[in-house]
Order: C-alpha cells, then structure tokens, then sequence
C-alpha cells in the first residue's frame, strides 16, 4: 500500500468506487453532488487532479452539514492505493492554516481519512494517517487535532493506533449536527 497523489490513469478505479455508491465527498453529499462529481472528473480531470496539492487554498467552497458554505483553506489530498491490484483504497487529507495549528470554526481536525466499506478492516486507514502524520511533519505541523464522533470505534482505533492522545470529548458545532465527538492530538515527530 502506498499514499498515491493520482494521475489520470489511477482515475478509474476511483470512479468505481464512486459508481458503487460510496463516497469520499464532504459529509452530507448527495447521490447527485457524487454524479455532478463524476462528470466534472470525467470533463475536468487536470484541474481535479491539480487540487490534490492545494497550497494556495484554490478548492472551491462547499457545502456542510447544515447547507451553510465553508471556504478552502490549504491542503494536501492523497489517495491509499494498493499498488499490486492496482486499486483505490481509500482517501486521506491534510488541511491547515498557513503558520499555524489553529484551524478555522468550520473545521473541526487537520486530517481526515475514509476508506470505501468493502476496502475496511484490512489497515488501509491506519497506515495512510501513519503516512500523512509525515506530510504534516514536513508542512511545519509539530502536532494535529483530528475530531472523531464517539461512536465511530473504527476511527477511534485507527487514531490510538497513531498514538493519538485524548484531549477532550466535546459537542460539535451546529454546523455540525451539534452531537458529542471526541479531539485527539498527534504529533508529528
Ligand atoms: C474509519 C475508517 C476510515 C477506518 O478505515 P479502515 O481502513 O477500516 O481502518 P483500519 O483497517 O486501518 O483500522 C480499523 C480498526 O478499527 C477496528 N474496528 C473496526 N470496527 C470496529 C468496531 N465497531 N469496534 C471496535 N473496533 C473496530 C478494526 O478491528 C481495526 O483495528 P485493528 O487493526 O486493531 O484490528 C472507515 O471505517 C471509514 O471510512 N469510515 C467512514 C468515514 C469515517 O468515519 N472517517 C473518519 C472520520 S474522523
């Protein structure tokens, strides 16, 4: 397994997986955001595969939980690709603010990772956070936060796992959905 930043020809398999019915798009996305997704990759693939290092923070904004808008801020995107299949296995991100740890109100961690269903339990995401925690370390990141619901035991796993230290279990932002989510801390080094 290795962290992939993809070029057009790891693109289809991608799009299986999308095609499946599984997406990696924000939380709340719709079955049509994911085939208006679809076709801007098919129509747009440069520019979709440019914003996989997105220093100057050129991504669109989108939309959260709660419809109200959230701007870009920088951020690296890969994607967890077994390189003998040859197949997408997951996606990981890293998002910051440019000389800081802070991040801003609409966001509530600087990594998140997620792995399509028939790809889970087999350490993809554990080793891609392994993975991007280097990436962050070479941003100037001496630590990041990553925000996990308290049910999501999976997620849990894969952060004690990275030696993700508790800080504090806390309510999400009404933008959110407003429920109980737990903040843990890495560091880089
Ligand atoms: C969270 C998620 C990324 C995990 O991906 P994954 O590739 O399956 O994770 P890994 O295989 O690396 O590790 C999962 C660990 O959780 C454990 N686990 C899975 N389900 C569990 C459960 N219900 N209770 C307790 N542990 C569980 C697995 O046994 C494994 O631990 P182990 O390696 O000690 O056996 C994946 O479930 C996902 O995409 N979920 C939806 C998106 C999401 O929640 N993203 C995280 C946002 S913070």
């Amino acid at each position: 397994m290795q962290l992939l930043k993809p070029g057009p020809q790891h693109i289809k398999s991608y799009l299986s997986a999308l095609a499946r019915g599984w997406h990696d798009l924000p939380t709340g996305s719709t079955a049509e955001n994911v085939k208006s997704k679809i076709r801007e990759i098919q129509d747009h693939t440069s520019e979709f595969l440019d914003l996989f290092d997105d220093h100057a923070a050129r991504a669109l904004p989108y939309l959260l939980p709660d419809k109200s808008v959230a701007y870009a801020i920088p951020s690296i995107r890969r994607w967890i690709w077994d390189e003998t299949r040859l197949e997408y296995c997951g996606t990981v991100s890293l998002r910051w603010q440019k000389g800081s740890t802070e991040l801003p109100p609409h966001l509530m961690g600087h990594i998140g990772y997620s792995v399509p269903p028939w790809m889970q339990n087999k350490g993809f995401a554990s080793t891609g956070l392994k993975e991007i925690l280097k990436v962050a370390k070479v941003q100037g990141l001496p630590f990041v936060h990553i925000v996990t619901d308290i049910d999501n035991f999976a997620s849990i796993r894969v952060i004690e796992k990275n030696n993700g230290t508790l800080i504090e279990k806390f309510t999400k932002p009404e933008m959110y959905g407003a429920g109980l989510a737990l903040r843990y801390k890495i560091t880089t080094n």
